[in-house]
């Protein structure tokens, strides 16, 4: 068999010459570093918000809550006590210790936290610590429709009740 000769066989390969390479790399280097700037520039400019849950919400009707009861809405972090008598009032779910989420403790009527075993009356003070504050109570009132609306916005005095 015949060989195919010297110049066909290089018209099939790519030829590049030093400064041809030099160039490419120099371009590639160029739109790398412009996509990293224009990224930075980009992050620099979108606004840095942090989006938290709304402090003031509806938590039901009174008719949601049976008398002599304490009931824990462990996702917006309160609990809702209603009296014997009917009155409400809201109160914080957060050790004032570290922050752990408490929880009713029924058989001693006491709200209790898992994590150093600090103990709150169902009012919020403080029974056995290393808690050292007693649980805040936020405003709890009634809207036009007659459903309970809690504001933890607003910290209230443990003696603020709510009579429906
Ligand atoms: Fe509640 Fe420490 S976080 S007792």
């Amino acid at each position: 068999m015949k060989d195919k000769p010297k110049e066909e066989k290089a018209d099939k390969k790519i030829v590049f010459s030093r400064r041809e390479f030099l160039n490419a790399i120099g371009t590639s280097a160029l739109v790398v570093s412009g996509v990293g700037a224009a990224g930075v520039t980009l992050d620099y400019l979108s606004p840095n918000i942090l989006f938290e849950p709304p402090l003031k919400f509806k938590v039901g009707t009174p008719e949601d809550y049976s008398p002599d009861t304490v009931t824990l809405d462990a996702e917006r972090q309160i609990f809702i006590v209603r009296e014997e008598q009917g009155y409400f009032y809201c109160l914080s779910a957060i050790c004032t210790h570290l922050g752990c989420l408490t929880f009713w403790k029924g058989d001693e009527s006491l709200i209790a936290c898992p994590c150093h075993g600090s103990r709150f009356a169902k009012h919020g003070q403080v029974v056995r610590p290393p808690a050292p504050r007693p649980l805040p109570h936020f405003q709890i009132t009634l809207n036009d429709r007659g459903e309970l609306v809690v504001d933890k916005g607003e910290i209230v005095s443990e003696d603020y009740i709510l009579k429906v």
